[in-house]
């Protein structure tokens, strides 16, 4: 009995420990914000627990007061304690108190409110403008005033704000980047707006916060925060790209992407939009989001797709394609980079 008592605390300390080093993901941590939104957030959270702590350490004390100073002592088992009806003074202190508290919160949130709020960037202004589309399982970016799209990896600058348009072309998902904002919808049928902001260059993990199917786990994306003349050079890049194969292999392998892929995927200005557009694939350091960017995963994702990310729209190509074939897919795929 005594170690079952003792296993019990030891076991929720674990259990806690756990859930909080689980919250530490460097850039996947709405704790550790890193961009101008996320801090907003970050300091109301900080706001309202530093309130609460406020309040349960008054009670505390007060509490542990009057038990202490009150309890039943011996010889006290006759006696009545005074008794009290009502006292206007307390009464007014513990109503105005709680209002002021309220106030202190209120009015910072709403302010809050406001500065979250998206505002569609009118003509003339040169605010970045993105629109992302989610689909069971992947992101799609798009540049509507640069004119290209991306997908899995957004690339944004350092340091400015950027307007982003959220919709779905299935079920509804939820557009999150935890270390740079909060998380928004993504609803078919609609378009909702947010603004992020990087305040340091790096990378930013995201996440599909809404649950979308078997593969919504395991939708996952990058934000790419660049600062600006190297984002300035990327968009050349993402403007002029076109594929040019060096070696061998990749030759061979933009033969069959042609005959096989580019009906549902995009390179440059070529392809169709059916799956992620692939301009840049060979920069992303995750395959599909979230699997490492080996030969072999390329390969086995090319065969197999659902045995990776179950319930997602890509064929499988391991009766249509040979090995060879596949190896020299993935040769022209790896050669495909911003610079
Ligand atoms: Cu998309 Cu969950």
């Amino acid at each position: 009995m005594k170690k079952v008592k003792r296993f019990i605390p030891a076991s929720i300390f674990g259990m806690l420990l756990m859930l909080l080093a689980g919250c530490g993901e460097e850039n996947l941590s709405a704790l550790r914000p890193k961009g101008t939104a996320s801090k907003i957030s970050f300091d109301m959270m900080m706001l309202s627990i530093y309130i609460m702590l406020g309040v349960f350490f008054v009670v505390a004390v007060i509490f542990t007061y009057v038990i202490l100073k009150y309890r039943k002592r011996r010889g006290d088992e006759d006696i009545i304690p005074e008794q009290v009806e009502g006292n206007t003074t307390l009464e007014v202190i513990w109503t105005a108190i709680p209002i002021l508290l309220l106030l202190i919160l209120a009015i910072p949130t709403v302010l809050a409110t406001f500065t979250l709020a998206a505002e569609e960037p009118q003509e003339g202004d040169d605010t970045l403008k993105i629109q992302v589309t989610a689909y069971q399982y992947w992101w799609d970016f798009n540049y509507p005033d640069l004119e290209f799209n991306t997908a899995q990896d957004l690339y944004i600058p350092v340091g400015e704000k950027i307007y982003v348009e959220l919709t779905s072309k299935d079920v509804i998902h939820s557009f999150w980047v935890p270390a740079l904002a909060g998380k928004m919808d993504t609803n078919p049928g609609l378009t909702n707006a947010m603004w992020i902001e990087a305040k340091e260059p790096g990378v930013y993990k995201g996440k599909c916060a809404e649950l979308c199917g078997p593969s919504h786990a395991l939708m996952d994306f990058r934000v790419i925060a660049l600062e600006k003349d190297e984002f300035d050079a990327w968009v050349n890049h993402m403007k002029t790209a076109e594929s040019a194969p060096q070696t061998e292999a990749a030759q061979a392998g933009e033969e069959i992407f042609t005959e096989s892929c580019i009906s549902c995927h995009a390179v440059g200005s070529e392809g169709g939009n059916i799956g992620p557009d692939l301009t840049v694939f060979g920069d992303r350091e995750t395959l599909a989001g979230f699997l490492e960017m080996t030969d072999e995963k390329i390969a086995d994702w090319i065969k197999d797709p659902q045995a990776l990310k179950p319930a997602n729209h890509m064929p499988a190509f391991k009766d249509q394609l040979n090995d060879d074939e596949i190896n020299a897919l993935v040769a022209y795929l790896k050669e495909l980079k911003a610079n």
